[in-house]
């Protein structure tokens, strides 16, 4: 894969996929968010034993090499791939939060009530990411791309997808998180229900 498609910052994140063969139509579909400021900060929010960034990037690259199989929208599925966890607020503490404004460490700041279960980030980020998506990249939004990213915690959120593309994020998404699957006992924590403030 030629060099002129990696920027600088990115490029140690992409190792794994740049030098695929589906590579380079990803990236031209996905470059506007990779490269924009605001996604750049998922490099800085913590999922499980990686960042959110190297999450989405991995579901995101994962649901379009789907979508060929498969015979779905590509694009939509590279895009909702990509923003399907783009919730506002970090649900696990680390370090990095403090190079970031305070509202991303929300959680975690001393005034801040534990929420309650069906409030808790396995229930919500759903939807906060479908918002935050609409706010930050309004204009590459379409119905299909905001109910993937709306229904992808399906069975959790109960409602299932109802386009293809919803099915390939959900798949994709379970998929790429099985390999960081936990004793049972830790299982609430990881879907993001946890008794304690302490995500
Ligand atoms: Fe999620
Ligand atoms: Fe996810």
């Amino acid at each position: 894969m030629q060099k002129k498609y990696i920027d600088e910052k990115l490029e140690s994140n992409l190792t794994s996929i740049v030098n695929c063969d589906d590579f380079k139509e990803w990236y031209d579909i996905v470059s506007p968010i990779l490269l924009s400021e605001e996604f750049q900060k998922r490099k800085l929010m913590k999922h499980h034993d990686e960042s959110v960034w190297d999450h989405c990037v991995e579901v995101s690259f994962k649901a379009f090499r789907y979508s060929k199989k498969f015979k779905v929208n590509s694009r939509n599925c590279a895009i909702a791939g990509l923003m399907h966890d783009f919730y506002p607020h970090a649900w696990q503490y680390s370090k990095s939060l403090e190079k970031l404004d305070k509202s991303y460490s929300y959680y975690f700041l001393p005034n801040t009530k534990k929420p309650k279960i069906f409030k808790q980030h396995g229930f919500i980020h759903a939807r906060e990411a479908r918002d935050n998506f609409k706010k930050f990249y309004g204009d590459l939004s379409n119905s299909h791309i905001e109910n993937a990213i709306l229904r992808h915690m399906f069975p959790l959120n109960i409602k299932p997808p109802t386009c293809k593309e919803g099915w390939i994020i959900t798949l994709a998404d379970k998929i790429v998180s099985i390999k960081n699957l936990p004793n049972i006992k830790e299982w609430p924590k990881y879907i993001g229900i946890h008794n304690s403030k302490k995500y």
